[in-house]
């Protein structure tokens, strides 16, 4: 396995590359905006390829990497299911698995920080974000944070994990690098509580000043899209009524460009082909399937996802390859079913 901490000392920000082997495919963990040519350096110097980029949470220290590598990469984004972020390509919640060749992290839902927190675990290691930090815990004063929620999170999820799990949190301005759980069960002064009702009031009396960055952060996060208007503006995008209209046309054909475990846990479009996103270069260029579809049956190819990032990637990525009918369900299929869009293959993920 590759794994590689960075650093950036601005914001004291952990960020993490993680890849099973050199020339596989890597994931990153809460990238900072302005080190993001140090991390494609890095990822182009061990020979991988970026596919999927994730945020623990919506930060208010610094400005996420996750647009930039997004547009520099097009690499999937991720985040849980409550963030603010507008379009994250992939929205996870807990029991989700993010999963890359070779590797994948068990989500936690671990809110208390913000509303939006999660933590992700692999191999014996777990990165909590900014719930539970190295002899600290993120703080809960704003962005709907709750020490109640963080307390829960902290003592019933994070704490449970094997004592040798290592922690890996995103962010220390102590130097601190990593540390276990069984290590800050002892030695977290934070932890020091007798219940939870001391924790909030420790919590709540912390008295600490707003972030530097927090102004221009938040709202810089929360627009980490793709604007999908500038693929409509284009006539590249269809909404979701518009492709109820073309579904079940002989002359179009809907294609799924989400994972399966997405496709199992949120249903399908009926009667769409599923052809994921990481494979979409091999489909659209010459003697691919979508290639084939488009240009030699005369098919327009309506893209979708989950909210339409991942497809306004796919639809210009298309356009480049000659696909010139090519087009999107703008909003993805949260967009379909809120327009009571029939799904097919709802509920069948195991449930878990
Ligand atoms: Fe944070």
């Amino acid at each position: 396995m590759i794994f590689r901490q960075l650093f950036d000392s601005t914001s004291g920000t952990y960020t993490y590359l993680i890849a099973s082997r050199q020339g596989g495919e890597a994931l990153i963990i809460d990238p900072v905006l302005e080190k993001v040519d140090r991390y494609l350096q890095l990822v182009r110097e061990l020979d991988l390829k970026l596919v999927k980029a994730v945020d623990t949470h919506l930060h208010a220290d610094h400005i996420t990497g996750l647009g930039a590598l997004r547009d520099r990469t097009h690499c999937i984004t991720v985040m849980g299911e409550q963030t603010a972020a507008d379009v994250v390509s992939m929205r996870v919640a807990e029991g989700d698995r993010v999963s890359i060749e070779g590797l994948s992290l068990d989500v936690l839902y671990t809110p208390g920080h913000t509303d939006d927190s999660y933590s992700f675990l692999t191999g014996g290691r777990v990165f909590t974000g900014d719930t539970l930090l190295i002899r600290g815990t993120g703080r809960t004063d704003f962005q709907n944070g709750d020490p109640r929620q963080q307390y829960d999170s902290i003592f019933n999820k994070l704490l449970k994990l094997p004592e040798d799990t290592l922690v890996y949190p995103a962010h220390d301005y102590k130097g601190d690098t990593v540390s276990t759980i069984g290590e800050e069960k002892r030695f977290n002064p934070r932890l020091k509580v007798g219940s939870v009702d001391e924790y909030v009031d420790l919590m709540n009396n912390l008295n600490l000043p707003n972030p530097k960055m927090m102004d221009v952060a938040v709202p810089a996060n929360i627009h980490v899209g793709l604007h999908q208007d500038e693929i409509a503006a284009k006539g590249w995008a269809v909404s979701a009524v518009e492709a109820m209209a073309l579904s079940g046309r002989a002359d179009v054909a809907i294609v799924d460009l989400r994972e399966k475990a997405e496709r199992e846990k949120h249903g399908a479009i009926p009667g769409a082909l599923h052809a994921p996103y990481p494979e979409l270069r091999e489909n659209i260029g010459a003697g691919g399937m979508l290639h084939e579809l488009a240009l030699a049956t005369g098919k327009r190819i309506v893209f979708y996802c989950a909210f339409g990032e991942r497809s306004a990637m796919a639809v210009e990525a298309a356009q480049a390859a000659g696909l010139i009918s090519a087009c999107h369900i703008e909003g993805g299929i949260d967009a379909w079913k809120r327009a009571n869009g029939p799904l097919v293959g709802h509920g069948t993920a195991r449930q878990t």
